[in-house]
């Protein structure tokens, strides 16, 4: 299984953004741990504070990845485009969030990329992405 995680805009600065909501660790760290954890899978991330890069990357992804995890920050509340490539794509991408977007502010509480996506996970920190390959693990029977 090869699973590409996609970050959004600020995702970079996981670790000193925001600490209370986000939480002290960084994304590498991370990555890392999870990279242990499922041995036998290739999982990569990528992260870009640019709408086109992230569209990019996931018309680069289809067909070479068995799946997607995206979060696409705070472009999920506002890119069609993004919401549009996701369904655009063949290969599964599920949604994920660091924090429950639905305990926040209003503005945060409508994701345009959710009804494209296999499915949402979010509010467990940094476990929401360990959940996400779970789940892509569950609907591709690895
Ligand atoms: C986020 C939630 C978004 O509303 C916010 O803009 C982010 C991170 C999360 O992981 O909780 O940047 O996607």
């Amino acid at each position: 299984m090869k699973i590409l995680i996609i970050n959004g805009p600020n995702l970079n600065l996981l670790g000193s953004r925001e600490v209370g909501i986000y939480g002290d660790k960084s994304f590498d760290g991370y990555l890392s741990l999870m990279q242990k954890l499922f041995e036998d899978y290739e999982i990569s991330a990528y992260q870009s504070n640019w709408e086109g890069e992230i569209i990019d990357k996931l018309q680069e992804a289809d067909g070479n990845y068995s799946g997607i995890v995206l979060n696409a920050a705070a472009y999920t509340h506002t890119s069609v485009a993004i919401a549009d490539a996701v369904k655009a794509i063949s290969i599964p991408v599920v949604e994920v969030h660091i924090s429950n977007i639905l305990d926040r502010e209003e503005f945060r509480h409508k994701s345009l990329i959710s009804p494209n996506c296999i499915g949402s996970i979010m509010g467990f920190g940094l476990d929401s992405y360990r959940l996400g390959i779970e789940s892509l693990r569950v609907i591709t029977n690895n």
